[in-house]
């Protein structure tokens, strides 16, 4: 059986959403598919390579077999991944490849897991690769549409993002470094996150008017910078796009990874163009 799952963008609220501000989130329309067949061993194929059970190389997938073991007897799988999401950009390969793999696993060996299990299964997966998460990538990757977190209060996102990928970055590095900042200056910092948690709340609130959102992206990047989590390349990014009449921010940690704004008719060299994406996970035809 053939599952898929939809990657995500933050649109507003990162690492302020660590400290319980909020944070909204899409699903974008790029997805991963995971086939699977009943078979004697464990044979894992990705673009990482093609291993067994394999908890260096596969980590997400071995995981989530691991944890659909617990409801189904699984002596053996094989496995195929094919992704539209960059790896380790912050775009949400790893929930979509978690949440992907459990829904073809379930289709495949006859296991009815509804949306709420395979997202709780799916944080689990999540927790026992990174040691701790927020739980929004599986969330968004299960069920599609876009949420204003910790609500999960849905909204309806009316226009197309550009993305440009700066490559890989480390979203434990760039949450301790905000952690290290808030330790010297708490009371600066607070303010930040309660400036960030206001974006949130007024961007849910003014969806439909672009202008608006603009200038809370511009808004949100500036903050994003003052905490220390954008870089050179990324300042310089977007001061280029300025000048181009773009308004544009980080999606995610920071530190390199994924910089978007609101498509309006110019795509920047180098970016992919996506849409919000209403359907989460799914069964796909063989
Ligand atoms: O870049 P990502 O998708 O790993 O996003 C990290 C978002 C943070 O707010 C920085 C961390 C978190 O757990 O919410």
């Amino acid at each position: 059986m053939i599952a898929s799952a939809p990657g995500k963008i933050i649109l507003f609220g990162e690492h302020a959403v660590v400290y319980g501000r909020h944070a909204l989130v899409s699903a974008i329309n790029k997805r991963c598919r995971v086939k699977v067949k009943k078979a004697g061993d464990f044979r894992i194929k990705s673009r990482l390579g093609v291993t067994g059970l394999d908890f260096e190389t596969h980590p997400y997938v071995s995981f989530a077999i691991k944890r659909f073991d617990e409801v189904a007897d699984v002596k053996g799988a094989d496995i195929e991944i094919e992704s539209e999401i960059p790896i380790g950009s912050g775009l949400g390969s790893s929930a979509a490849v978690i949440v992907a793999t459990l829904k073809a696993l379930s289709a495949e060996f006859g296991v009815d897991l509804n949306n709420e299990e395979i997202f709780e299964m799916a944080k689990k997966v999540e927790i026992d690769v990174q040691g701790r998460a927020s739980g929004i990538d599986p969330f968004i990757s299960t069920y599609g549409g876009a949420w204003l977190f910790p609500e999960r209060r849905r909204v309806d996102v009316p226009f197309s993002f550009f993305v440009v990928n700066l490559g890989e970055k480390s979203t434990a590095e760039m949450v301790s470094k905000v952690a290290e900042l808030k330790n010297r200056h708490p009371e600066v910092v607070e303010k930040i996150f309660d400036a960030i948690d206001l974006i949130s709340l007024e961007a849910s609130r003014n969806m439909g008017d672009v202008e608006f959102v603009n200038e809370l992206i511009a808004l949100n990047q500036s903050l994003l910078r003052a905490i220390g989590v954008s870089t050179p390349e990324i300042d310089e990014l977007i001061a280029r796009f300025e000048r181009g009449e773009l308004v544009a921010k980080i999606t995610g940690a920071g530190g390199g990874g994924c910089v978007f704004g609101i498509y309006m008719g110019k795509k920047p060299e180098g970016s992919m163009i996506v849409e919000c994406e209403t359907e989460g996970v799914r069964v796909e035809e063989e």
